[in-house]
Order: structure tokens, then sequence, then C-alpha cells
């Protein structure tokens, strides 16, 4: 048998994967903050068009019992200032219900065909209002009707009342429906579907940020960044963050 330099020998049942390395190192002396690397990195994935969605993420929370969950959500904007990132969900779903009660979060990036990963790990706020307006309102008008339709993670008896409860949020918008599926479906020109209000952003900023780079022979290249972050309180009471400066150490693979 040939032993594989990344995988070593396969016995028995175990899974493999053919895997060769690009052997990228971080630079050195390592940048002083993380944000910059990352977005390269994200825009490589994305014009290398190498995975369907290179802005995919794992995004892990924890239970109010202490139970952890992941589940992937979209990346849908890096703040350029590089203090945090953005995704959108159920504010009521599982995962909004971890975050709301222990505002922590960690989210992994994995662009696979880059030998590239991303962890961070930080507080969670909710996006201002106007953030969560300006991107409903740039989906698929469908798309907006649907969330008015779907109660996230909660049970529902069958795919059929799922369907009829879409059809009820359809017509309440004036959609009408001539056909099955995504045919025959008239929406008036001068639809207004508002955003749900347990529908938003929420803004990770990240307290540790972890750049990988894989190698072969498990010699991969990592390194963590972290700072501070500070709360205050905002006029309307929400929590206002600041953030400290980055330190980073190199880390053994
Ligand atoms: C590629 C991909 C992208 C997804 N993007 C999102 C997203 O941006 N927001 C979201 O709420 N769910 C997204 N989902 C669905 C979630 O993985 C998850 O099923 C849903 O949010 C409910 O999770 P929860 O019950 O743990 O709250 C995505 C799933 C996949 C596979």
């Amino acid at each position: 048998m040939s032993v594989d330099p990344n995988h070593g020998s396969v016995t028995g049942d175990a899974l493999s994967g053919a895997c060769s390395f690009a052997n990228e190192q971080l630079p050195t002396p390592l940048p002083a903050e993380p944000f910059a690397m990352f977005r390269a990195w994200m825009d490589e994935a994305h014009s290398k068009k190498s995975q369907p969605n290179p802005n995919a993420m794992t995004l892990c929370t924890v239970d109010p019992s202490g139970k952890p969950s992941g589940r992937v959500v979209l990346c849908r904007m890096v703040d350029g200032g590089g203090n945090y990132i953005v995704f959108f969900t159920n504010y009521d779903s599982r995962k909004g219900e971890g975050l709301e009660h222990h505002g922590y979060a960690s989210v992994v990036f994995h662009w696979d065909h880059l030998d590239r990963q991303v962890r961070m790990e930080g507080r969670i706020v909710r996006s201002p209002a106007a953030e969560s307006d300006a991107y409903f309102g740039r989906r698929p008008v469908m798309s907006r009707v649907a969330a008015w339709a779907s109660d996230q993670s909660r049970p529902i008896a069958s795919r059929a009342d799922l369907m009829a409860r879409n059809a009820e949020a359809e017509r309440r918008f004036g959609i009408v429906r001539t056909g099955d599926g995504d045919e025959g479906v008239t929406v008036p020109k001068d639809i207004v579907v508002p955003r749900p209000p347990n529908w938003g952003g929420y803004r990770l900023w990240p307290e540790h940020v972890e750049l990988w780079l894989g190698h072969s022979w498990r010699l991969h290249d990592r390194a963590r960044w972290s700072r501070t972050l500070t709360v205050s309180r905002g006029a309307a009471g929400e929590d206002v963050l600041a953030a400290g400066a980055w330190s980073v150490t190199r880390l053994q693979p």
C-alpha cells in the first residue's frame, strides 16, 4: 500500500480522500491584524469559484442549558473596519435562542480547495434595524414572503402544511398563482414585503481569529489573533462594542 503523505495509511473502514496541500505559509512577521488576510482569502475563494457558497460558515452556538449545536449559515457582510462579520437569520430559531441567551458564538470557514480554514470566536449583537432592512430588501421577493411563512426551527406536521402556510403568506401579499412550483407566479408590481420583526442580522465581533493553512505531513501553519472587547450601553439600551488592539501568536499544528 502506498502512503499518502497527508493521511498516512488507511485501514479497515476508515474514510480516505486524496489530498495534496498547497503548502502555503503565513507571512513572517505575522500581520498585526487578521481581517485583511481573511478578506483576501474570502475574495480568492469567490474568484476561484471552487465551491458554490464560499461564504458558507459553520455557526456554533450553545443552548441555555450549555449544550452545543452547529449549522451552516452564509456570511453576508465583512465590516471594512475589521470589526465584525454579519449573517442573517430568524431571531426565534434554535440558533437565535442560544445567541440571545449567551451573546457568544463561534464560526468556521473551510475552503477545501485552497487548504484554508478560518475560525472566529466572539460576541454577538443584533444588527441595527437599518442593516437588516437593507439586506432583507435585496432578497428575492419570494424569499421575503417565505420568511413570513416559516417559524424557523419549529416542528410542522407535514411538507403540505408548510406549503399551505407559504400559500397563505403569498395571498396576504397579493401574489397570484396559476400553476404549481416556481411557474405561474404573478407578483404585484407595487408589492411591499416588510421584514418580519423576528428576522434580521447578527454581528459577530471576534475576540479570537485563527487562520490555518494546510501542509503535508500535518505540519500546518496556524496563527491566532486575540483582542479585548468592551461593552457599553447605547442610547436605545443596546450593547455597543469597542475593540482593543490585536495581539498575535503562531500555533503548533
Ligand atoms: C449552504 C447553506 C447556507 C445556509 N444559510 C443560512 C443562512 O444564511 N441563515 C439561516 O438562518 N439559515 C441558513 N441555512 C440553514 C441552516 O443551516 C439551518 O438549517 C437553519 O438556520 C436552522 O438552524 P437552527 O434550527 O439551528 O436555528 C443554510 C444552510 C446551508 C446548507
